[in-house]
This record gives structure tokens, C-alpha cells and sequence, in this order.
């Protein structure tokens, strides 16, 4: 069954890998959103061609926002640009995707690479989500909104990883220590559990979803998965999104993942 997201959508990180994806199947879909926000650092950049050609295919629905999610004035002003073309000053579903890995054992990991991932995996997704807040509360509050939670409300996806799974680290975490990666993602998912829980009274629906192993730059050849078989399944499952998905991680498949 065809993904149900309607209404505007933000994709940060969205000129290669699972963000790319994400913005083409959600822009090729047969019931595609009304707008599509394609969040990137560069996009007059050589890394982002393939989104650029991907937009001017569908030029009503995307919009390239220039969007680099560790500066402050970056999230500023692409809040500025995305609030002003929104219908309504609604944001129905921020997914945030963008993120980076230093991959480090305990000794090939120092400050620097420590801050450098938190900024980016955890800090980002804050701050996005602060800065475009009142947009998503406006589209919670909608007269004609629907009184349940879901996607097509109001709703926060923050891109996580199996591998930050406290519980799941004896079986992960031989062979890929990535220190950086794996806390940043943790600490991603405990801002996912408090603005669950600080949200639900607005109707934001706000969860954590690990996209499987997937071949990208991040995921290396040797990942089991495609980009389109993950963002095909990541979509189902943010489309049936509802009340009981609140705080939760789940993977690309909908299974539930233990903290
Ligand atoms: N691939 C996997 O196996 C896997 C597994 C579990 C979870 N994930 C998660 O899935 C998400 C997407 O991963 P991916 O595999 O598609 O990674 P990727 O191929 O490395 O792409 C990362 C994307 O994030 C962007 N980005 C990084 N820092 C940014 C910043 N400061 N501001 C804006 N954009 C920034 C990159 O833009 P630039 O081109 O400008 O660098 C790029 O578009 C991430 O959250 C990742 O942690 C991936």
C-alpha cells in the first residue's frame, strides 16, 4: 500500500543517501504532499546536482532550502524562507535526517570528534525542532485538523540507529565502536523521549526511526539494504504513525526497537 503523507513536509540533510531518497519517493508518490522542503548545505553545489534535477522535475512541489543544521543562523533563515511559503504557516512533518559519523575506537576518538558529531546528530535536531515549532504547533491546531495524532497532523520524525540501542550495545558493538556516533544517537533519542513527552499536549506526534543498514556514503557498499527499500519502508511506517508511536524507536520495518 501506497504511504499516506499529505500536507508539507521538511527534509533536512535531503542532496544524497536516505534524505535524496526521501524527497523523491515522497515527490513521486501517487498522492505526493502539497510541498516539499528539501533541506541542504549547498544547494547550488556540486553534491547536490542530482536534488537540483530532481526539483526542477517537480517544480511546484520542491523547494530547495539552503540549511545547515549546526549554525543557528542557517536554521534562522531557513525558517524564515520555509514559514514564508507554508499554507497557513503550517509544518506538518519535519523529518530529521541529516547527520554525520566519525567512525572511532576509544583511541581514535578525541574532543573534537566527540563535539563535532553531537553538534550535528543531536544539537541539530534541537534546534531545528525549536526554531520550526510554532509551524508544527499551527498545524496541530488547524480547524480542520484531525483530533488524532499522525503524520498529516503534526509530527517529528528524528532519523536514528539500532546502534545506539543501550540495551542492543553487547551485539552491536564489536567490529564498529564509532564512540561519537553511537552517544550522539543516544542523546538523540533521549530529546526524541522529552519532546514526546513535552509535545503530545500540542499534538505533535514526535518518535525516533532507524532506517536499517543501507548503502549510502554513511552505510558503505556493504550495507544489506537500498536507499529505495529503506525510504520505501520508512515511509510506510511514518504514514501509519499514531497515538501509540509516541517516544518510541522503531525500525524501517515498524518493529520496535528497545532503548
Ligand atoms: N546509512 C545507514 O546505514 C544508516 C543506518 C542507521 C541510521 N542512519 C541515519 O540515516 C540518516 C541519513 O544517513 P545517510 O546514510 O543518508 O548518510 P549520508 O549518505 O552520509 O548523508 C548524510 C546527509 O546529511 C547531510 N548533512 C550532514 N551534516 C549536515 C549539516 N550540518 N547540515 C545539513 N546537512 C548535513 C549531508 O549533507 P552534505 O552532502 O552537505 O554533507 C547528507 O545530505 C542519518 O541520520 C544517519 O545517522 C543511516
Amino acid at each position: 500500500m501506497a504511504a499516506k503523507i499529505s500536507g508539507s513536509v521538511l527534509v533536512t540533510g535531503s542532496n544524497r543517501g536516505i534524505g535524496l531518497e526521501l524527497v523523491r519517493q515522497l515527490s513521486e508518490s501517487l498522492c505526493p504532499p502539497n510541498q516539499i522542503f528539501a533541506g541542504c548545505r549547498d544547494p547550488n553545489g556540486p553534491k547536490a546536482k542530482e536534488l537540483r534535477e530532481l526539483a526542477q522535475k517537480h517544480q511546484r512541489l520542491i523547494t530547495l532550502v539552503c540549511l545547515d543544521t549546526t549554525n543557528q543562523a542557517s536554521i534562522t533563515e531557513a525558517a524564515r524562507v520555509v514559514g514564508a511559503k507554508l499554507k497557513d504557516g503550517s509544518l506538518n512533518l519535519l523529518i530529521n535526517n541529516a547527520a554525520v559519523n566519525i567512525p572511532g575506537s576509544l583511541a581514535e576518538t578525541g574532543e573534537k570528534q566527540m563535539m563535532e558529531v553531537f553538534q550535528t546528530n543531536t544539537v541539530g535536531p534541537m534546534l531545528l525542532t525549536k526554531e520550526f515549532l510554532p509551524y508544527l504547533r499551527n498545524a496541530a491546531s488547524q480547524p480542520g485538523a484531525q483530533s488524532e495524532m499522525s503524520c498529516r497532523r503534526s509530527a517529528v520524525v528524528n532519523v536514528s540507529t539500532l546502534i545506539a540501542s543501550i540495551e542492543k550495545c553487547p551485539e552491536t558493538f564489536h567490529g564498529a565502536p564509532m564512540y561519537p556516533y553511537r552517544v550522539s544517537k543516544a542523546a538523540l533519542n533521549m530529546l526524541t523521549r522529552c519532546l514526546a513527552e513535552d509535545l503530545k499536549k500540542d499534538g505533535i506526534l514526535v518518535m525516533a526511526l532507524h532506517p536499517g543498514w543501507v548503502k549510502t556514503d554513511m552505510g558503505g557498499p556493504e550495507a544489506p539494504l537500498s536507499t529505495e527499500e529503506s525510504v520505501k519502508g520508512t515511509l510506510n511506517v511514518i504514514s501509519s504513525l499514531s497515538e501509540k508511536h509516541v517516544g518510541t524507536l522503531l525500525d524501517w520495518e515498524g518493529k520496535g526497537i528497545p532503548w
